[in-house]
């Protein structure tokens, strides 16, 4: 399979007052072509650090970024926009209050996008198209972040990053956000790197995990290997962990 990004040695420190945060410690990874790529790990382990750092939000302060083989470390998230698209937690947040969707998702989309092409993309992901007259207020939590996989689709990008999602949303609302993204996947070529403390969820949806711990990655192979044969204690212990909680 074709590698589509590829992050080698990527470090990040943060200055916390006094203190250094080491928020990416040597971190490389490769997503392939058509790949969904999870990355797991407890709150503070650095996975918003990795995705804010492969979409050009942060610069590292050393290591290379590459996209199709070609290196783009330090490039803006103006420019990285045409291949990689980045999808936040608060869906909300990420739309202008005061616009329709029609027009925020329209104008991050390349102008020969066609109205018919946007309302199959809509009926893909279970979304009428008579909610594109309402602003994001008017949207419930589940609509709002399938409006914010919509534009980040149309955008023409085919790399999506995914952090916490579905972090916002009920279980149910959660569950059908990754059907949905199943869904897509048989019809539309994308790759993702989809960020979730939440093994359960990201194993029902990745091909790939990685574990992060203190910056680090700790583990990473297939989402077979990784559940059924997990080499490191840390990993067992989130697997454990997940487990419980599902009980
Ligand atoms: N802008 C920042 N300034 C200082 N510390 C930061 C900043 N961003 C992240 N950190 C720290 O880096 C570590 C990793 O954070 P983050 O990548 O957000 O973790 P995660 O997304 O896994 O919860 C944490 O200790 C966090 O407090
Ligand atoms: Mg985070």
């Amino acid at each position: 399979m074709k590698e589509i990004l590829e992050g080698i040695h990527l470090n990040k420190i943060f200055r916390d007052g006094d203190s250094l945060v080491v928020a990416a410690n040597d971190v490389s990874f490769t997503l392939h072509e058509g790949e969904f790529l999870g990355i797991v790990g407890e709150s503070g382990c650095g996975k918003s650090t990795l995705l804010r750092l492969v979409s050009g939000l942060i610069k590292p302060d050393s290591g290379e970024l590459t996209h199709d083989g070609e290196a783009y470390t330090g490039m803006s998230p103006a420019k990285t926009g045409r291949f990689l698209q980045m999808i936040f937690q608060d869906a909300y947040a990420s739309f202008d209050p005061h616009m329709r969707m029609h027009r925020s998702i329209l104008e991050a989309a390349p102008k020969n996008v066609s109205e018919e092409e946007l309302v199959q993309l809509l009926d893909d992901l279970h979304l009428e198209a008579k909610l594109l007259e309402k602003r994001p207020g008017e949207l419930s939590g589940g609509q709002c972040q399938r409006m914010s996989i919509a534009r980040a689709i149309l955008s023409g990008a085919d790399i999506l990053l995914c952090d916490e999602i579905t972090s916002a949303l009920d279980v149910v609302t959660e569950a059908q956000i990754v059907s949905l993204l199943q869904g897509i996947r048989q019809k539309r070529e994308f790759s993702m790197m989809f960020v979730s403390h939440n093994i359960a969820l990201v194993s029902q949806l990745c091909d790939r995990m990685i574990v992060m711990h203190d910056g680090q990655i700790v583990e990473a192979g297939t989402t077979k290997e990784l559940l059924e044969n997990p080499k490191q204690e840390y990993t067992k212990k989130l697997i454990a962990s997940s487990r419980m909680q599902s009980l």
